[in-house]
Formats: C-alpha cells, structure tokens, sequence
C-alpha cells in the first residue's frame, strides 16, 4: 500500500485511479462520522482502476457486467458508482454490516486492495440509465426527491446527487428540507458530486439511472431493517410503497 493522498474534491474528475476515504474514516466502527464534509482530513488510499478491471472480470462481472450496468433488474449497476461507497459496502459485506450470503461469499476473496482497484474501477465506468418508460418521470415522484414530503420525509436531494440537467425544478427552488433537513441544499453542488453526504452520513450512493426494482428492493429493506442504515431506516420507513416505487421508477428513467 503506501499511497496515502488526501481526497479529492471531485473524484470524478481524476484520470486513471480515484482518491477515497479508507482505513480509519471510511469502512471502521465509528464510519458514519469518521469524515468531515468535504473529507479535507481524511486520509485515502488510490485504487488502481487497471487492477480493479482484471478484479472485475475475475469476480464481478458475471452479475454486475464488465461495464457495471448489470443486465438483471434485481443486482445494481456499479458504473458510474461512488468509489468511496463502493468500498464501504464491499467491506460491510465482509463484516456482515450489510448481510448478503451472496456477496459475503464472493468479497471473502477479495483484499482490502482489491475492494480499493474494484470500486476505482467501477466508479469510471459509465452508467448506462434505463430506457425512459414515460411514467417514470411524474411530478410527484421529481417533488419527492427535490422536496420530500412535508414532516415525514426530507428532501432525497439533501443527500443524493440530482439527476443530470435536473436541479429542483421551477417552483421548488428555495423551498427543500422537507421539515427534516432543513438547509436549502440542492442540486449538482451539493454534497453528492463529492460523494460524502452531512458529516454523520459517510458516502453517499449516486441513485439517478439505477435499476428501479434494485432501488424499490433496498428502500423495502431499509424500512424493515433488513438492511440496517440509521439514516435511510427511518427516512424508508416513513415512506408508503406507492411513494418508493414513484422515486425509483423517477430515479431509473435519469441519468447521473
Ligand atoms: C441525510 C442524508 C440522506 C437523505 C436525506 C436520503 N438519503 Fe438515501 N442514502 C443516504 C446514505 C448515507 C446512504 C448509504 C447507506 C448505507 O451506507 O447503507 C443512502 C442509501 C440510499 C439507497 C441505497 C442505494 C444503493 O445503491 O444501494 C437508496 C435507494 C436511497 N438512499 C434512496 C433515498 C431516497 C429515495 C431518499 C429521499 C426520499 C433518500 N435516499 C434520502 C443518505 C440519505
């Protein structure tokens, strides 16, 4: 290892290898506040993209495509993928944090370096989004994820990284938070393109262009407790079905 840099304030921008929070911030115990927003402190390690693709080939490809757009509805894309979020699930796999007997299975022969190479890899692959299927674009589901729902659900783009060429549309600008946030976030700038969210949240997984049913699937997990996140729990978990499905099929039908 040895190569310790510190993270950059768009990873995206990097040519061949991404800088991510790793080690003591990113992936440990304490991982929800291990970083500050905009992580000017943490220390990260660069994945090799090159290695991560002979990782991917080896073991990822099968599921998620060499290009990270997975062929099956149910098993996200990875392209296009936040590294630093990338790594974290790998290692939650690992230690169980994220329990998936499938993924336990396979990251079980993978190193902490070959999670780094894998997600560096991935997160430069381009997302290929669903193909638009009208209805996924309805109003009430961009107002969703723009707004949230007033005093139960805060803004999705408080956090997440807004679909491409979408910023919150007329009418909304000036008014997100949707009661929980607070904070009149939005849009590409904010804390999504850099991939770590408010301090006490780590990375942030970038959601436009995703499978709807993997993104229904996680949201139904986070609401039970199935997959355990003390931020997206209750946020999931204030949601009715109808309401997760509108933001996922409004999601999967956007480019990143
Ligand atoms: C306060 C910040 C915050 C807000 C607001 C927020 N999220 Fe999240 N979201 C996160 C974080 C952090 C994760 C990663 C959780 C983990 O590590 O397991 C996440 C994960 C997810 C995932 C899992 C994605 C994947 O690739 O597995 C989905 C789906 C999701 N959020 C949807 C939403 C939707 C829809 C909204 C709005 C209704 C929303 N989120 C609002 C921070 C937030």
């Amino acid at each position: 290892m040895g190569i310790f840099t510190r993270i950059s304030r768009r990873w995206s921008a990097q040519c061949c290898a991404l800088a991510f929070a790793v080690g003591a911030g990113i992936g440990s115990a304490q991982t929800p506040a291990a970083a500050p927003m905009g992580g000017s402190a943490a220390a990260v390690r660069v994945g090799s993209a090159r290695q991560g693709r002979l990782i991917a080939k080896k073991t990822c490809a099968a599921y998620h495509g060499l290009g990270g757009n997975a062929p099956s509805a149910r098993i996200p894309k990875l392209a296009g993928q936040n590294p630093a979020y990338l790594y974290r699930q790998l290692r939650a796999f690992r230690t169980g944090a994220r329990r998936s007997p499938v993924m336990a299975a396979i990251v079980a022969s993978l190193s902490d370096r070959d999670m780094a190479d894998a997600a560096s890899y991935f997160a430069l692959q381009r997302r290929r989004p669903d193909p638009s299927r009208g209805a996924g674009r309805s109003a009430a589901a961009e107002r969703i994820f723009f707004m949230g729902i007033a005093g139960r659900v805060p803004a999705c783009a408080g956090c997440h990284q807004s679909p491409a060429g979408r910023g919150a549309p007329r009418g909304m600008r000036g008014m997100m938070g949707g009661g929980m946030m607070g904070g009149g976030m939005m849009g590409r700038g904010m804390m999504g393109r850099r991939g770590m969210g408010p301090a006490t949240t780590g990375p942030v997984p970038i959601l436009p262009g995703q499978h709807a049913p993997y993104l229904i699937g996680q949201l139904n997990r986070f609401a039970d407790g199935r997959r355990a996140s003390p931020v997206m729990g209750p946020i999931a978990a204030n949601m009715d079905a109808s309401e997760r499905t509108a933001v996922a099929a409004y999601l999967s039908a956007t480019s990143p």
